[in-house]
């Protein structure tokens, strides 16, 4: 039996997707680099095989139900690990602000549709390929920002108002959770982690370098 496992990670073309390609990489994992533009994933995963990786690209768009079906037909049958990584923070005012009073709807739907619906989206298109993998892993790249507990209290820091971006981080929380609950009792795992501040394009290159 082959032991080398797959992992699929969403939005692998840059940033934080493309660390934790890189990082299953190095640990023996084939990966599969799910990117929206199939050139940009192409010259990542051309990009992790030259460092060594296992590595090939597909066209995946999260929000794209098409796609999400195309890119399935294109997997090997059996998926180990799925990270949920693909994520936008819809446009900010200055120093990142999303002023809830003020919010453009279509703005809050195409981030709800990327950062949560994309989720759901993938998972279930990709759960009767995890299935067959002896230790499924789910995870979703979440954040800080989406707990309500820190966002209600005044004596933590907790940045900006993002009223569009961290409540689909909440979002992303309380599907996760409900994902697990469904689960239980599989050997599928499914968490939500939190990278914490990261230097990509997302923050315009505040935080710490994504390698680390
Ligand atoms: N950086 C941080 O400090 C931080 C902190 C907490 C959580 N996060 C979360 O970490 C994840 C990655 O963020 P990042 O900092 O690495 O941001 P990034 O550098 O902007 O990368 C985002 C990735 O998501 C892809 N993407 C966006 N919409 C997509 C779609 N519809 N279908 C497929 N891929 C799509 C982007 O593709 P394109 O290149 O085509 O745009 C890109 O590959 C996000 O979920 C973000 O919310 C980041």
């Amino acid at each position: 039996m082959n032991d080398t496992k797959t992992a699929l990670i969403t939005g692998a073309n840059k940033g934080l997707g493309f660390e934790i390609a890189a990082g299953l990489g190095a640990l023996g994992h084939r990966i599969i680099v799910g990117a929206r533009d199939h050139g940009r994933g192409t010259a990542a995963a051309e990009k992790l095989r030259a460092a060594g990786v296992d590595a090939v690209a597909i066209p995946l768009d999260v929000t794209d139900d098409r796609s999400v079906t195309d890119a399935v037909a294109l997997l090997p049958n059996r998926l180990d690990v799925l990270v949920n990584n693909a994520g936008i923070s819809g446009p900010t005012g200055p120093d990142w602000g999303q002023d809830p009073t003020t919010l453009d709807l279509d703005v809050v739907r195409r981030v709800v549709d990327t950062n949560v619906l994309g989720v759901i989206r993938v998972t279930n298109a990709l759960l009767p390929l995890l299935r067959r993998s002896p230790s499924p892993r789910i995870v979703n790249i979440s954040s800080s920002v989406g707990s309500l507990t820190w966002q209600s209290d005044p004596a933590v820091e907790v940045g900006p108002i993002m009223a569009a971006y961290s409540p689909t981080k909440s979002f992303l929380n309380a599907v996760t959770v409900h994902y697990a609950r469904q689960l239980a009792g599989t050997n599928i795992l499914i968490n939500a982690a939190c990278p914490g501040l990261v230097a990509t394009d997302f923050t315009g290159g505040q935080g710490r370098p994504p390698q680390d």
